[in-house]
């Protein structure tokens, strides 16, 4: 049996494509850059911390690839566009965008006090890169691919994280309502939930309570958290020629987390 070719070329390569990805300097973001300057693509790796981001154009330079370093808090508009005139300007368009940078903040709703610090990193920064990515560039070009960064938390409630609950939703219909409005511009947008991944953000120093994330794993079906490899797969997917006739994609990676609705343990 063979399968029918519909496209001449690797549809999963990236060759002449630029890409940003913001939050790159660690966990999925890091991963997603990676995958992306192997399979061709120039990233520019957007992050708070320079070192990080800059360790990880040197590793996309070591192994024959572009990059550069955007250091800067995205959810800061300025940085935002600064950074689309930048790229712009050195490698004359901006093909893909992914919108990765979030942080989580865990405490009862009754005591949250991070509310503006996490929904503006989780939810506006996502906005505002989109924005000014898709009017400079991408909307001139008549062509895109955006891939959003959300959560299972985007869709079903977590206790203790309201602030990340509420603005991974809101990601989740940033990527609906930017699928509708910008298609006739040839600009896909999608979103990748993933579940529970092995990152600082839940593994690290300052991640999660380990019983806390033991439980967590506990209610996986297939048993394990998920790798950063396996979250940028499905990212480069959503960004690539393979996914031509993807828009408004809501995609779950949670190792069938998300099916498991009853509430009884396994
Ligand atoms: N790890 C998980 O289990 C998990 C699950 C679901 C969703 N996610 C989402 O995946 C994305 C990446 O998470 P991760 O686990 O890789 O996190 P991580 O903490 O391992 O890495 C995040 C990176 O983003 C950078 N960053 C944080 N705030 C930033 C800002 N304002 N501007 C620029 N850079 C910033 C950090 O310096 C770090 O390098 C986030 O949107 C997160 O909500 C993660």
């Amino acid at each position: 049996m063979s399968f029918i070719k519909h496209q001449e070329v690797d549809a999963m390569r990236f060759e002449d494509r630029v890409a940003i990805v913001t939050g790159a300097g660690g966990g999925i973001g890091r991963s997603t850059a990676l995958l992306l300057a192997d399979q061709g693509a120039v990233v520019a790796v957007n992050d708070l911390d320079p070192a990080a981001a800059g360790a990880v154009v040197a590793e996309i330079e070591a192994k024959g690839g572009k990059g550069c370093v955007i250091v800067g808090d995205a959810a800061d508009e300025a940085v935002a566009d600064e950074a689309s005139a930048r790229v712009l300007n050195a490698y004359g368009r901006i093909d893909i965008l992914v919108n990765n940078a979030g942080i989580s903040v865990v405490a009862p709703a009754e005591d949250f006090v991070a509310w503006d610090r996490v929904i503006r990193t989780n939810l506006y920064s996502q906005f505002y890169w989109s924005r000014v990515v898709a009017k400079t560039a991408m909307i001139p070009a008549g062509r895109g691919a955006i891939v959003n960064v959300a959560s299972i938390a985007g869709l079903a409630a977590v206790p203790n994280q309201i602030g990340y609950v509420v603005s991974k939703h809101g990601v989740v219909g940033l990527t609906r309502s930017l699928a509708v409005e910008w298609g006739r511009y040839g600009i896909r947008v999608n979103c990748v939930c993933p579940g529970i991944t092995a990152t600082d953000m839940t593994t690290g120093p300052t991640g999660m309570d380990p019983e806390r994330l033991r439980a967590r794993v506990g209610r996986v079906p297939l048993g394990r958290m998920g790798t950063v490899g396996e979250q940028a797969e499905a990212i480069a997917f959503l960004a690539s020629d393979a996914a031509s006739y993807l828009s408004g994609v809501i995609l779950n990676n949670d190792g069938g987390q998300l099916a498991l609705h009853s509430g009884v343990m396994m």
